[in-house]
C-alpha cells in the first residue's frame, strides 16, 4: 500500500523567536518528531532533521519596539535560548539554523525569482491603510480601533481580543496608527499573490484522493478550506523586517514571514549539506514529514506545497501529521499572560529530568483533541509509571544480580513455558511499536514500549528469584539472565521516547547502544559479560514540588488578574440632594462574630452614638478572625430600611471596598472619631 522511499527528511515547525519555548511547543511538535528521527535513525535509515527559528514577522517587529530594541536585537536573544532548550531536551535536530541568516535570504529570493519567472505570481493593487507620519503601510497589528462587534475601544486592525472576533482594519471604527497615533489614510500599494485558486485543482486530488491516510483533523481541515475555494494570497508586504522583495520596482516591500519561513527547512538543509542538499528536496525518494501544530495546516499542506510547485523542482510532503494544542491546567497556552510551563525554567527546576516531561507530554500528547497538561499527572505518571514501573523493574533486575552472580551475566539454563510465554509476549513489542511510530501514533507507541516494562515487573513478581535463590541458583540465573535481556530490550525500544534515562540503562548493562533490529533478541548480553554500576533511574517526586509548581500557577492567576482588573466606569451624575438622602456615620465594632449556618455574613453590633444596632454584612471570607474587628471603627449607611436576613433583622449597611480579585476590606476612618460621627 505505501510508497517505498529512500531516505526520510523530517521537519518540525521554525517557532517564532519572540519568546521563549513552553510545553505546548514541545508536545505538539518537537518530541512528536525527535521520537521519528530517533526511531528511524536506530533503524539505520538514512534521516535527516531539520529544525530553526522563525525570524521574520509583526510579532517580532512589535516586541522590539516595546522593549526599544532592534528586532535583530529579539530574535538574537530568542534564537539562543530556544536553540539552548531544544539541545538540553535532546531535540535531535541534525541542524538548527534560522531565517536571518545569508544562505536563506538567498535560498528564498532564488524561489521567489524563480516562481516569478514561471509566471506563478499575479501583482495586485489594492488600498491599504498607510501611516503619514511614520511614512509607512500598516501591518494589521499597527492598527487599533473600536471594535464594531463589542465597542472595546482597543481592538486590533486583525482581532478584538476582548471578544474574540476576527477583524480587517476597515471594520474598525476610529482606526489609529500604532506607531504615531495618528489616523491612517488609505493608499495605494502593489504586491506579488499566489493565486491559490490556480492550484486548487491538483491539491484536491493529491490531498483529498492521493493523502486519504493523513490524520483526520489535518484532512478534514484540508477538506474544508478547499470545499470553500481558495483565493490568491499575498507573499509580500510593506515592511522594513523581512527578506526584501528581489525585483526592481519593489521597495520597502519584503517577502511575506509565511512566504520565507518554510522555505527556512531548505535553506537549513542546504546550510547542513551544501553539496548534498537537493537530493534531500528534489528526489522522489525522499519522503517529507513536516511536524506541526494544528494552526500552521493550512500552510504546510496548501500554501507551501502551491509555493514548491509553482517552483517546479521539489517534492511535496508525504504526511503532514499535525497535533492539536496542549493546554496547561484547564486554561490555553498564552504567552503575553505567561501561562505557560517554560522550557528553560523547567530545566532550572527539575534539574536532570527532561525524561520525565519528555514522558508525561507524549503521554499525554494531543494527538486527536486538545488535551491538558497538569502537575499532579505528571507527578503521577513519574511516581506510578517511571518510578513504579520502569525504574523498579530494571533496579531490581540488576540488584539482584549483584547480590546473587556478583554482577555478571548469569548463564541461562532451562526454559519453563512461562518463561517462553514471557518471551514471546515481549517479542511483540517490536512489532506494536513499530506499527503505531510509522503511522505518527506516538502516544499508543510509547504505551506499547513502556508495556516491557510491565511484562518485565510481573515476569519477576511470579518467579521471585529471591526466593528461588534459598534452594535452586540455576533457576535463579534463567530468571535473571531473562530479566537482564528484557532491560536490554527496554533500552532499545524506549531510547526514541526516553534518550537519557536509556543512555543510562546502557551504562548500567555495560555495553553500547543496540540497533533497533535487535529489539527482541534474548541474548543481547552473553553470559559472563559484567554489568557496570546500577543507580536508581528515576525518583519520587513529592507533592510539596508539585504543590510549588501548581501555587506558582496560581501567584500567575492571580497576577493577571490584578493587571486586567480595569475600574469601573463612574456611574450616572446624581443632583446633590440625592447624595444628602443618605445617612453615612462611624460606629465603633462592640461585637462581631459569624452568622450560624451562614458561611457569608458577620453579625456587627456597633455602637452608633446614640445606642446599640445591629449590622449583617456579607464578608465573613475575608475576615476569617471576626473578633479581631472588635474596637475597629466602621462606616455604615444609618438610614437604608431595615431587613431581616436568617431571622436576625439588619439595621443598615456597612460598606467595604471591593478589591480587583474580588475580595473585599472594610472601610474604617484613618483617624478614630465619636461613634455616630456622619460621614459626608
Ligand atoms: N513560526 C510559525 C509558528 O510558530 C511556524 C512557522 S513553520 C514554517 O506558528 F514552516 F513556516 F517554518
Ligand atoms: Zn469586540
Amino acid at each position: 500500500m505505501s510508497k517505498q522511499f529512500k531516505r526520510t527528511l523530517i521537519t518540525s515547525a521554525l517557532p517564532y523567536a519572540n519568546g521563549p519555548v513552553h510545553i505546548g511547543h514541545l508536545a505538539g511538535v518537537y518530541v512528536p518528531a525527535d521520537i521519528y528521527a530517533r526511531y528511524l535513525r536506530l533503524k539505520g535509515e538514512e534521516t535527516l532533521f531539520v529544525g530553526g527559528s522563525d525570524e521574520h514577522g509583526i510579532p517580532i517587529t512589535i516586541r522590539a519596539r516595546k522593549e526599544g530594541v532592534t528586532p535583530q536585537n529579539i530574535v538574537d536573544r530568542y534564537h539562543e535560548l530556544i536553540k539552548k532548550s531544544f539541545e538540553e531536551f535532546g531535540i535531535s535536530f541534525d541542524i538548527y539554523s534560522r531565517t536571518t541568516s545569508d544562505i536563506h535570504k538567498e535560498m528564498a529570493s532564488e524561489i521567489f525569482l524563480k516562481i516569478y519567472e514561471n509566471n506563478g505570481f499575479q501583482e495586485i493593487e489594492s488600498e491599504q491603510y498607510y501611516d503619514e507620519e511614520a511614512r509607512q503601510f500598516l501591518a494589521d497589528r499597527y492598527i487599533t480601533g473600536t471594535c464594531p462587534h463589542c465597542g472595546n475601544e482597543r481592538a486590533y486592525g486583525d482581532q478584538c481580543e476582548q471578544c474574540g472576533t476576527s477583524l480587517s482594519p476597515t471594520d474598525l471604527i476610529n482606526p489609529k496608527s500604532a506607531l504615531s497615533g495618528s489616523v491612517p489614510v488609505m493608499r495605494k500599494t502593489k504586491h506579488w499573490y499566489l493565486p491559490l485558486n490556480e492550484h486548487e485543482s491538483w491539491l484536491r486530488q493529491w490531498i483529498l484522493e492521493g493523502h486519504k491516510e493523513w490524520k483526520s483533523n489535518v484532512y478534514g481541515q484540508c477538506k474544508s478550506w478547499l470545499d470553500l475555494g481558495l483565493q490568491p494570497r499575498a507573499v509580500s508586504r510593506d515592511l522594513d523586517w523581512g527578506i526584501p522583495v528581489p525585483l526592481q520596482d519593489a521597495e520597502g516591500k519584503v517577502l511575506y514571514v509565511w512566504f520565507d519561513a518554510p522555505i527556512g527547512y531548505i535553506s537549513n538543509t542546504k546550510e547542513l549539506l551544501p553539496n548534498d542538499w537537493e537530493k534531500w528536496w528534489k528526489d522522489k525518494e525522499t519522503k517529507l514529514v513536516h511536524f506541526i501544530g494544528k494552526d500552521n495546516i493550512v500552510f504546510h499542506c496548501i500554501v507551501f506545497p502551491a509555493m514548491l510547485k509553482a517552483e517546479g523542482s521539489y517534492i511535496l510532503p508525504e504526511n503532514v501529521p499535525a497535533n492539536e494544542f496542549l493546554n496547561l491546567e484547564n486554561d490555553k497556552i498564552s504567552t503575553s499572560r505567561n501561562w505557560a510551563v517554560w522550557l528553560h525554567e523547567y530545566l532550572k527546576e527539575f534539574p536532570g529530568k527532561q525524561d520525565v516531561l519528555r514522558y508525561a507530554l507524549t503521554a499525554n500528547a494531543p494527538e486527536t483533541k486538545d488535551n491538558d497538561f497538569t502537575w499532579r499527572d505528571f507527578q503521577a505518571r513519574n511516581n506510578n509509571e517511571l518510578v513504579a514501573v520502569l525504574g523498579n523493574f530494571i533496579n531490581r533486575a540488576l540488584v539482584l544480580t549483584q547480590k546473587y552472580f556478583d554482577n555478571y551475566v548469569p548463564p541461562i539454563g532451562e526454559l519453563t513455558d512461562y518463561d517462553r510465554e514471557t518471551i514471546a509476549e515481549a517479542q511483540k513489542v517490536k512489532q506494536a511499536v513499530e506499527q503505531n511510530l510509522e503511522t505518527y501514533h506516538f502516544r499508543e507507541a510509547q504505551k506499547e514500549a513502556m508495556n516491557l516494562a510491565r511484562i518485565g515487573n510481573k515476569y519477576l513478581a511470579d518467579t521471585e528469584p529471591w526466593k528461588t535463590a534459598k534452594t535452586d541458583m540455576s533457576r535463579t540465573a534463567t530468571i535473571l539472565n531473562i530479566a537482564l535481556q528484557v532491560t536490554a530490550n527496554l533500552a532499545i525500544v524506549l531510547e526514541p521516547f526516553l534518550p537519557f534515562s536509556t543512555q543510562k540503562i546502557y551504562t548500567f548493562l555495560n555495553t553500547g547502544k543496540f540497533d533497533w533490529e535487535k529489539l527482541g533478541s534474548f541474548d543481547l548480553l552473553p553470559e559472563g559479560h559484567e554489568l557496570g554500576k546500577a543507580e536508581l533511574l528515576f525518583e519520587k517526586i513529592e507533592d510539596e514540588t508539585i504543590d510549588k509548581q501548581v501555587q506558582k500557577l496560581l501567584d500567575t492567576k492571580k497576577q493577571n488578574e490584578a493587571d486586567e482588573y480595569k475600574a469601573k466606569p463612574v456611574k450616572e451624575n446624581i443632583v446633590f440632594d440625592d447624595f444628602t438622602k443618605l445617612d453615612i456615620r462611624v460606629g465603633t465594632v462592640l461585637e462581631c462574630e459569624k452568622v450560624p449556618k451562614a458561611d457569608k455574613l458577620l453579625r456587627f453590633l456597633l455602637d452608633d452614638g446614640l445606642g446599640k444596632r445591629t449590622i449583617l454584612s456579607g464578608i465573613a471570607a475575608f475576615y476569617p478572625n471576626p473578633e479581631e474587628l472588635v474596637g475597629k471603627q466602621v462606616c455604615f449607611i444609618a438610614n437604608l430600611e431595615p431587613r431581616k436576613l436568617r431571622g436576625i433583622m439588619s439595621e443598615g449597611m456597612i460598606l467595604s471596598a471591593e478589591n480587583a480579585d474580588g475580595s473585599l476590606s472594610l472601610v474604617e476612618p484613618t483617624k478614630e472619631v465619636k461613634p455616630g460621627s456622619q460621614v459626608g
